[in-house]
């Protein structure tokens, strides 16, 4: 997968070459490319930002230096990746913004899938509006938010959603199946967050590993992960539990979110 990260603060993205998406990287799963969104600008400040029409505070991103270095990015594409997925084809482009689209697994995993990614990191106020609408027409683009918070930039916003992504793609992680048991992952942990997860000693300070889990019987160990996957999500997302899917959930599932008085579907759900 090919991920070009267009930004003021390229310096920001050194976490990238460390732990899974270094290796990933290394190996050439991943190939990142980080670049300056001032070397773009033609004057002698290399200005990328204007004040905003209609007044009011702030700054706003410039569209002329965007689309300069969006249309360089997009040129890159014949030969540049060649033999891969994007030889030739154009990026999906990534606007995080806290006006976006929610950021989730599920549009990780979407993601996961594209052959090249292009990240358009904003500061100030964001970018001039007319930069998004002049690329809709020729690419797929998204306004992705990672949370109801407003950031300084968007550069920590790519690096959680690159991080997400990366570790999706084939042999990023080192034992695939953690991608499958973690919290919201498509299938049986739809809707639920993971339980407590514990390594040795049996015993430390007092405070002992549940029995279950030293059994070594595969099919209690699995049953209480799941009785403790939906115990937390009642607890702390009580708003995700009350969107399970009712088709999901076994026999057992229905007992015990009864025992914990909540009922599937319910909007309200303080509990
Ligand atoms: C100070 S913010 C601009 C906030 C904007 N005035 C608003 O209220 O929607 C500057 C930049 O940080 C990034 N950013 C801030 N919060 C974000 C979030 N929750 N998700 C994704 N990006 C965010 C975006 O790139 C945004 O353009």
């Amino acid at each position: 997968m090919r991920l070009d990260i267009v930004s003021i603060f390229p310096e920001y993205f050194a976490p990238l070459d460390v732990s899974l998406i270094g290796k990933a990287r290394e190996r050439g799963t991943l190939d990142v490319r980080v670049h300056q969104l001032r070397d773009w600008a033609h004057d002698v400040h290399r200005t990328v930002d204007d004040t905003p029409y209609g007044g009011g505070p702030g700054m706003v991103m410039k569209p002329e230096v965007w689309g300069e270095a969006i249309d360089t990015v997009c040129g890159t594409a014949v030969g540049a990746v060649a033999g891969t997925a994007a030889g030739g084809g154009s990026p999906r482009m990534i606007v995080p913004t806290p006006s976006g689209r929610p950021f989730s697994q599920e549009l990780a995993q979407e993601l996961a899938e594209e052959p090249w990614l292009l990240f358009a990191c904003g500061r100030y106020e964001g970018i001039d509006s007319r930069v998004m609408e002049e690329y809709s027409s020729r690419l797929r683009v998204d306004e992705v938010s990672i949370g109801d918070y407003v950031l300084a930039g968007g550069e920590v916003a790519v690096l959680v959603m690159v991080e997400a992504i990366g570790r999706l793609l084939p042999g990023v992680l080192g034992n695939a199946q953690s991608a499958v048991d973690d919290s919201f992952a498509p299938g049986s942990m739809r809707n639920l967050v993971e339980g407590p997860v514990y390594t040795k000693p049996p015993v430390w300070r007092g405070h002992e590993v549940p029995a279950v889990l030293l059994s070594g019987h595969h099919g209690n160990v699995a049953r209480w992960r799941r009785d403790e996957a939906i115990r937390r999500t009642v607890r702390n997302r009580p708003e995700l539990a009350a969107e399970l899917d009712p088709e999901t959930l076994d026999k057992r599932d229905r007992k015990l979110l009864e025992e914990l008085s909540f009922r599937v579907g319910q909007k309200d759900v303080a509990n």
